[in-house]
């Protein structure tokens, strides 16, 4: 599979095409520090055998925020050191930490915006840049990343709703994109040219005036011109469209553009694949055959396998899908597809970031604050009763589904399939019932569910549940005016 081929990127050569991409954990101790869990968090990435972990967004600058990793002063090497030693320790998987700078935020709903910074500031963020990535290099990384996406500064600086009318001004495409420039060129200085750099920013940004692809091919060029490593593309995320809870600070990823960013369940799969496409072609076409990442609900190995094997880009990022089975790549290397935790994108760990605390996975046994480990001789789960365990019943606008309990189950993955088509999963439940609100009425529709052992181990599905939804009414009178 292209997923399994090994890619080089600058000095650092990683073994596969699946890339862990950034995921603040809210592990680390309220000063920035790195803790057991933290460390415990990479270390499964590693075991499940990702070619390419980015340690999630670590500051550069002390600006206060929850717990959040610091990479701001030199007393933060040697917990990032330890880190990086035990991934390195567990498995080949490269190891890089996303680095950021964020403005600052208030609970008011006030937020400090591009226009806000003087010329010493930007400058001081230029030097930080480069101090942060020195230390990374410092401390054991195999290269670093830039955090150039969503709602952070230097994403801020590169966006059209960029307000300063200065050099570094929304005005141009230049001056949007003089702060990231001058901060590879800052990283370089200190880090060294050698040291495998990555960029992460927005293919597009999904808000009112924002740029799109015109504009982010245009950006990928000048990174590849000054000779990144890879581009790692993302989208929306900002703080533009974003919602105001009263006494809470904004949360960039609770607008429309938010939901681009980490997609729910209600949007297409593979989103954001298109338009990473068109960024790849365009570099190829300009002669740079820098690496290209793309996240967004790619955890289908088909859909990863796809978008690989047609190189529409050279790596697939998958977050929430690794962080629900960090055993992904394995099992899919295997060919234990059926084994795989599957998201579901419910979004807890997205409300969990968005309120600082403890990112964890809703389909893990309650409690847990790690996947549990992969044990293959874990028995698979058991329906209780011998016979027809689920029950659908529909009415017009939904179908209601029951089952019974399966022993040693910790989620149901429910399954559909429209007339004859091949079902798909369209949730994963810890409960035994569940609403489909998505059916047409008219249409018949197949049902199963199956048990999974925390460890991913599927039992036996269940009968399959056959339904008619029945039409709305004014589809029967509909057809007879049109008779
Ligand atoms: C809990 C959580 C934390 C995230 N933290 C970061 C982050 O620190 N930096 C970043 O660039 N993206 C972050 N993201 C976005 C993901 O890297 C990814 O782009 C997004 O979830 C879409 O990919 P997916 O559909 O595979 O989850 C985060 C996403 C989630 C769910």
């Amino acid at each position: 599979m292209k997923m399994f081929e090994p890619l080089q990127i600058g000095g650092m050569a990683i073994s596969n095409r699946i890339m862990v991409p950034a995921m603040v954990t809210h592990l680390c101790k309220e000063d920035g520090v790195v803790t057991g869990d933290t460390i415990a968090r990479y270390v499964r990435y590693a075991a499940g055998g990702a070619g390419l972990i980015v340690v999630e967004a670590m500051a550069i600058h002390q600006v206060k925020s929850g717990p959040l990793l610091r990479i701001s002063e030199d007393r933060y090497i040697s917990g990032l050191r330890e880190l990086a030693r035990r991934v390195h320790a567990t498995s080949d998987s490269k190891i890089v930490p996303q680095i950021i700078h964020f403005l600052k935020v208030a609970r008011s709903g006030w937020r400090q915006t591009t226009d806000m910074l003087s010329l010493a500031d930007i400058d001081l963020i230029v030097e930080q840049f480069g101090d942060a990535v020195r230390r990374a290099r410092e401390a054991g990384f195999d290269g670093a990343e830039l955090h150039s996406a969503h709602a952070y500064t230097l994403s801020s600086f590169l966006s059209r709703a960029n307000p300063r009318t200065d050099d570094y001004g929304g005005h141009s495409i230049e001056g949007r994109l003089r702060l990231i420039g001058r901060v590879i060129e800052s990283v370089r200085r200190k880090a060294g040219n050698d040291f495998p750099l990555g960029v992460r920013f927005n293919a597009e940004e999904f808000i009112k005036n924002g740029y799109t692809v015109v504009d982010s091919r245009r950006i990928a060029v000048r990174l590849a011109e000054l000779g990144v490593d890879y581009i790692s593309l993302s989208a929306g995320g900002k703080f533009e469209d974003a919602v105001h809870t009263p006494g809470q600070v904004l949360f960039p990823y609770s607008g429309y553009s938010g939901d681009r960013c980490m997609p729910g369940d209600w949007l297409p799969r593979a989103l954001h694949v298109g338009i990473a496409a068109e960024v790849k072609a365009h570099l190829l076409s300009k002669g740079y055959p820098v690496p290209v990442a793309v996240a967004g609900k790619l955890d289908d190995p088909r859909d990863a396998e796809r978008v690989l094997g047609t190189g529409m880009v050279d790596m697939v990022g998958i977050a929430r899908g690794l962080l629900a089975d960090p055993d992904w790549p394995l099992k899919v290397k295997r060919g234990e597809t059926d084994r795989i935790v599957q998201c579901d994108y419910c979004n807890v760990c997205k409300a969990l970031d968005g309120t600082h605390r403890m990112v964890n996975c809703a389909l893990w046994p309650q409690g847990d604050n790690q996947a549990p480990k992969d044990d293959p001789t874990v028995p698979a789960p058991r329906w209780a009763e011998a016979d027809t365990v689920l029950t659908a019943i529909p009415t017009e606008a939904r179908v209601e589904l029951k089952w019974s309990k399966a022993l040693g189950a910790t989620t149901y993955q429910i399954y559909r399939a429209d007339e004859q088509d091949d079902p798909q999963m369209i949730d994963a439940v810890k409960l035994t019932f569940w609403n489909d609100n998505d059916v047409l009425g008219g249409r018949t529709y197949r049902y199963f569910v199956r048990p999974c052992a925390a460890t991913g181990t599927p039992g036996t599905r269940s009968n399959t549940a056959t339904v008619k939804v029945p039409a709305p009414s004014y589809m029967v009178t509909a057809r007879k005016v049109s008779v």
